[in-house]
Formats: C-alpha cells, structure tokens, sequence
C-alpha cells in the first residue's frame, strides 16, 4: 500500500517522539511491503520562528492532501518563550486550533489502558489497579469553550474577559453517533459526561446523547456530571468504557485517564473527522523541560503511528504488530524514564523506539 502522510514533528520533544514512530514505521514499509510518504509541515513554534505564524494555508494545503497527518506536540514554556510574547492568535496553540478546524477532526479519540506491566507506575491505590482498566475517552474536538466567541474588554471601568461555550445539535450529534459507533466495537458502555445540573450547554448535550442512544439498544449508556466523572477515575476507572463528552472537559479528563495509566507519555490519540482521514498524535504535551535530551517516551506517539495504519489506511494486522511489539518490550522490563519502577532497565526515547521497531 502507498501511504501519503503528513508529518508534523512541532516543538518541544515533539521531532525526538515522531522520528521513533516514524523509525518503527519504516520497520513495518520494510516488513509489509508498504510504502510511507512523509511531507514533513512545520506547524507550532517552529511555523513562528520560520513564517511568524504558527500555521500557514499552505500547511494546510499540504496536510488535506495527505491521507493522514501524524503530529508530535507543539508549544514552548509559557512563562518563559518568546512565542508567548504574541497574541493570542499568533501562538504555537493558535495552529493546533486552527488545523483541527480547517481539517473538521471534530472527534478526537484518547484511549487511555492500564498495561499490566505499568502497573508499578500507576498512582493509583494497589487494589485498584490490581482490577485495571481499559477506556476510551471520545472529546469533541472542534466545538466549545475552544471555539466559541471570546473578548476582554473594560466594563464599566473593570477588565472583564469572555468566553462562550456554545453547541448546536448537530455537533452533538455526530460525536455522540462516533461514540456509539465505538462502543459497539468495545464493550458496549457509554459514559456520557456533562454539567447538565448547570449548564444549558450540557442540558442540549443530554438531551441529543439519548436520542442518539435509541438507535443503539445494545448499548448501555448512562450521564455522568464532569466532576462527578474526575472523583470516578481516581475511584474506580474499571467502570469505564467509552466517555463521551465536550470539548473542554474532554481535555482535562483525558490528561487525569493518561495519568492513572501511569505516565502521559503512553496514551496515544486520533483526531477524525466523516472520512478515513485523521491526525494522530500523542496526548502529552510538548515537555520543554526535557526537550532535546533524549529523555521522552516516545510509546504514545509509537502507539498513535499504530491508531493511524488501523483507521485511515486499515491496515490492522500492522496496527497489531507495533502494539505487541510494545507490549513485548515492556514484559522484557524495558522503560524510559516516566514509567521507571523498581528493578526496571531504563532506556532512552531512542533506545526505545529502536527496542520496539526490532520487535516489529
Ligand atoms: C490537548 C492540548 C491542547 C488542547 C492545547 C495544546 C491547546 O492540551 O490536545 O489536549 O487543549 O486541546
Ligand atoms: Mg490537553
């Protein structure tokens, strides 16, 4: 198979995370007999330092043309970074918005499992993580606080600021149709996850998931209130399957799921929009504290690459082969530095990718 893939390698750990998923790709052309096209797009801080933008249009251009994009992470410090020094539109953050948009990836999947083998690395109590977990976390991606109408301006003499969280039924609608459609696939569970006691937002949201709901009576679904849901996946994650929810609180939800699987740097995700193409990138950040030292792990991005061949290109048996191979080098005690625990070998972000690609 010939595949046309945009690669954003960004800021921060971002380039050392995508050159080992991309090192482990090539192991799988190599392997499969497939073809890998990259077309490597500057996006994030980077864009800036070139084009003093963070996106270009003809970034843009480029990553529609390909059938998928694999991204590593963007963004500086922000308290210390000259790119902070912008507007707010002219930010390493304000591309990510804007490529998420401009492609409609409107359903942004994070799975978030506790490996066996993590389960050192786990913060959990032991008793819970004796009993695992395996959920995905299905965030609406293009709608929201994220996107709505925002302003700061003097009122009255007072510095007042706005943000607008604002949904219509169908935003709703097809990222609830995405989470059903998921869940049929798993085990059947949708958590959907709301402030319905207080925002009309949330109540629309309610009100759309159990219209969506009756076409699915396999699935078992239920509503949940966002911080009820955080008290939940510190309390018993295992409850989970799919959770379904908006914007904003899918954001801070999935970085609590990355942190009881024991490290951010394991949960992989997919943007997607009504057609097989997606972007794919890890759901940590870009770490500038550890940039450039070799230090990153790069399994979430590894397991993206993995989410990529499975669902644009539909190419599962590799799909599994990268996942296997991860799971192999863990049960042979091989860790990078987030998931190190007693009697671990540590190994670094390349080590890693090297460890994984030869077990493909
Ligand atoms: C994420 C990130 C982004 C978000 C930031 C970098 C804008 O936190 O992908 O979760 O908030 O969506
Ligand atoms: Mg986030």
């Amino acid at each position: 198979m010939n595949c046309n893939i945009a690669v954003i390698k960004g800021d921060g750990i971002g380039p050392e995370v995508v050159g080992e998923a991309m090192k482990v790709l090539d192991k799988v052309a190599e392997k499969y007999g497939h073809t890998f096209n990259y077309d490597q797009l500057l996006m994030g801080g980077c864009s800036i330092d070139v084009h003093g933008i963070p996106l270009t249009d003809e970034a843009i251009e480029r990553a529609k043309a390909a059938d998928a994009v694999l991204l590593g992470s963007i963004g500086g410090n922000t308290s210390t970074s000259p790119w902070y020094k912008l507007p707010p539109d002219k930010r390493p953050e304000a591309g990510l918005l804007k490529i998420r948009k401009a492609l409609n990836l409107f359903a942004n999947l994070r799975p978030a499992l506790l490996y066996p083998q993590l389960k050192g690395a786990c913060p959990l109590k032991e008793e819970i993580a004796e009993r695992g977990f395996d959920m995905m976390i299905m965030r609406e991606l293009t709608g929201g606080l994220y996107f709505g109408a925002r302003e700061t301006k003097e009122v009255d003499g007072v510095m007042t600021a706005v943000d607008t969280l604002t949904y219509n039924e169908n935003e709703i609608r097809r990222i609830a149709i995405k989470g059903f459609d998921i869940a049929m696939k798993r085990r059947k569970k949708v958590t959907s996850v709301d402030k319905a006691n207080v925002l009309d937002s949330s109540r629309l949201w309610r009100k759309i998931v159990e219209e969506v709901a009756r076409d699915y009576p396999e699935v078992t679904y239920e509503h949940m209130l966002v911080d009820n849901c955080a008290m939940q996946l510190v309390k018993d994650p295992a409850q989970f399957d799919v959770v379904l929810t908006e914007n904003m609180f899918g954001d801070i939800l999935s970085d609590e799921a990355s942190m009881i699987t024991g490290s951010i740097g394991m949960l992989a995700s997919a943007s997607l929009n009504e057609t097989k193409f997606g972007m794919y990138e890890p759901s940590g950040g870009s770490a500038p504290d550890i940039a450039g030292q070799n230090k990153a792990n790069p399994i979430a991005t590894i397991l993206s690459a993995a989410m990529m061949l499975r669902f644009t290109f539909d190419l599962d048996k590799e799909a599994e082969a990268i996942e296997k191979a991860i799971i192999q080098v863990l049960d042979e005690n091989y860790r990078t530095i987030d998931i190190l625990s007693d009697g671990k070998q540590l190994v670094s972000c390349s080590e890693m990718g090297d460890l994984i690609a030869e077990r493909v």
